[in-house]
């Protein structure tokens, strides 16, 4: 592949863009300004969010990833096209093959709508990879070998648990409880034991700063700002990371729960290889403290948290756009 050549993970919560040579050269909110009247694409990206609820009426803020799956194509066009304009420039001779990550539940129609947008946007060929395959390679494992491999990938949208062998998924599933769910779940538990409505960017902020799922990890507090339930008011009051723990158990419980049902539905010799090996844990998610300690206790297997675990997947397609046997093994490629 030439340098140049672009490795693309479309997330729910960010957009991440790892160019061949260079490495990672975009890492953008996954949010974008459209104006309502002609439909054009104003910002993409850390531009357009900074315009949400500031912006006049007639643009209006999208976020074309909706729980881990593409919601508008259109849009996501007009991204690609951006982002392949911020790395490559207006080269018009130039264009680039890109490999993208793609959900798991990712249905054939929808992969064709996925190519055909890289397509209009520029990509001269499409690989297209599976997310958590994509996650594992980023995290440095071999997934060719025969020996099976777990890897849960924990996103805004959605979470993916995969048991890989082979280059190829054997058994996986994906559920849409992730980060946006344990945000959500906190403005709803400081809502009701607090009296205090704070927003969701709020939650985010608290669950990244305080947050811990395992109860033998430090309690923290911290002050917030948010309006007084009955009295409309703004006020501060102050949480903790025990109300954090608390807010987002069901949300562990859930993930937990689709873990061992998944670890049940796997083959016994793979299984024993992810006893043997433990399993990966990726995505921004897996960033809450404790998450490894309270998945291990739960199934009774090591977890290990990979490095930099936003980056995984991101990082896996560079590695791809470099690996070119590799990449024939675990992707779909798609030319016009
Ligand atoms: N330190 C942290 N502690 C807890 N959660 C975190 C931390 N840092 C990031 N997150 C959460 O990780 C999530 C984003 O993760 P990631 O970037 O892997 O998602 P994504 O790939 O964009 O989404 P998806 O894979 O679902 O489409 C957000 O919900 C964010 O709040
Ligand atoms: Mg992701």
């Amino acid at each position: 592949m030439a340098k140049g050549d672009l490795g693309i993970d479309l997330g729910t919560a960010s957009f991440i863009v790892y160019q061949k040579g260079k490495g990672i050269v975009l890492y953008e909110p996954s949010v974008v300004t459209v104006s309502r009247k002609t439909g054009e694409i104003i910002a993409v990206g850390e531009d357009a969010r900074k315009m949400i609820g500031k912006t006049h009426k007639d643009l209006v803020a999208i976020k074309p990833m909706k729980d881990g799956v593409i919601a508008n194509y259109k849009v996501i066009e007009a991204v690609l096209r951006e982002f392949f304009k911020r790395t490559i420039g207006k080269f018009k001779f130039f264009k680039p093959e890109v490999v993208i990550g793609v959900p798991t539940k990712i249905t054939s129609v929808e992969k064709r709508a996925v190519f055909e947008a890289s397509i209009s946007a520029g990509a001269r060929k499409v690989h297209i990879v599976s997310e958590p395959l994509a996650a594992a390679i980023g995290a440095g494992i071999d997934v060719t070998k025969s020996e099976g491999s777990m890897v849960i990938d924990i996103g805004g949208g959605t979470t993916d648990i995969a048991v890989i062998s082979l280059g190829g998924i054997v058994v996986g599933d994906s559920i849409k409880v992730a980060g946006t769910t344990m945000d959500e779940a906190i403005v709803k538990y400081v809502k009701k034991k607090y009296g205090l409505v704070i927003g969701e960017t709020t939650a985010e902020e608290i669950k990244k700063n305080i947050g811990k799922v395992h109860p033998d990890y430090d309690t923290f507090e911290m002050e917030i700002r948010g309006r007084d339930a009955v009295s409309g008011l703004p006020r501060t009051d102050v949480i903790n990371s025990d109300d954090v723990m608390e807010a987002i158990r069901p949300a562990i419980n859930t993930i937990v729960t689709k873990l061992k049902a998944i670890l049940e539905i796997t083959p016994p010799e793979l299984a024993s290889d992810i006893i043997e090996n433990g399993i990966i844990l990726t995505g921004g998610g897996s960033l809450i403290r404790g998450i490894d300690r309270a998945i291990e206790e739960e199934i009774g297997v090591k977890a290990m948290t990979t490095e930099d675990p936003i980056m995984s997947v991101a990082k896996g397609t560079g590695i791809l756009l470099d690996d070119k046997q590799l990449l024939q093994t675990v992707a779909e490629t798609y030319e016009r």
